[in-house]
């Protein structure tokens, strides 16, 4: 799977072009692989747009609320993000755990949510700089996915995002993502849950460095931040994958 994660950019006319463009150049095969997270705010457009030109593109949201938090001024649970047509929803992003101070208590709700309506997840999980060079990468990635355990999950995706390759410029090297994949593949496997993807890669990829990752066992497919931005450069990345 092809995920473009806008994170907070875009606009109507970009989502238009974007749409046309990555219609033209995919074939439907192609399409179906990819999944179009834009700012909620353009969900509904992208999906009146993707019936009206019978695109095979999925929607998801970069985020949900929690259902149980009722009264939420700005609030959006997961059956309005069905409502607008996503499929999916990323949740864990490291930039909302970070600047939003995301703990696995908010998470497993937001999890929650998103089972209760039916929403396939994107779960993100990733090691800082600092994690790393203290050799704690497996226990810190090991520690962030205990949550997925306590919630019954329709389908789910963990994609794994090292926080110091997001928006860096620099990817994690391939030894290192296929290590690290097996692990994750691994421990979340224990937990036998049916709805499992397997584990996609994200951080700082673009048409290429996408080749060679995606030619790594192990390896689902990508979240991609600013490199998805761009119909032909996202393009180029999904047709790099033979
Ligand atoms: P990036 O972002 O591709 O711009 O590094 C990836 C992500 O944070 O999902």
């Amino acid at each position: 799977m092809f995920i473009a994660n806008w994170k907070m950019n875009g606009s109507q006319s970009m989502l238009s072009d974007w749409l046309e463009g990555v219609g033209k150049t995919l074939d439907k095969s192609l399409q179906k692989r990819c999944l179009l997270c834009p700012p909620v705010c353009f969900l509904s457009e992208a999906s009146n747009i993707i019936s009206k030109t019978n695109l095979n593109i999925s929607l998801g949201a970069q985020n949900i609320d929690p259902n149980s938090f009722s009264s939420l001024t700005g609030g959006i649970d997961g059956a309005m993000l069905k409502s607008v047509g996503s499929e999916f929803v990323i949740i864990g992003h490291s930039e909302r755990r970070e600047n939003f101070k995301e703990r696995d208590s908010l998470l497993l709700e937001k999890l929650k949510s998103a089972s209760k309506n039916g929403l396939k997840v994107i779960f993100c999980i990733g090691e800082s700089l600092e994690d790393k060079e203290e050799n704690k990468t497996s226990k810190v990635l090991k520690q962030q996915l205990q949550i997925i355990k306590k919630v019954e999950l329709n389908e789910f995706m963990i994609a794994y995002e090292p926080i110091w390759a997001i928006g860096s410029g620099e990817t994690a090297n391939i030894d290192y993502i296929e290590k690290v994949h097996k692990r994750i593949i691994d421990e979340v496997s224990s937990y036998q849950k049916e709805g499992f993807m397997g584990v996609s890669y994200g951080g700082s990829v673009d048409s290429t460095s996408s080749e060679d990752i995606l030619s790594i066992k192990g390896v689902k497919g990508l979240l991609i931040g600013g490199a998805s931005l761009q119909y032909q450069e996202f393009c180029n990345i999904v047709l790099s994958n033979h």
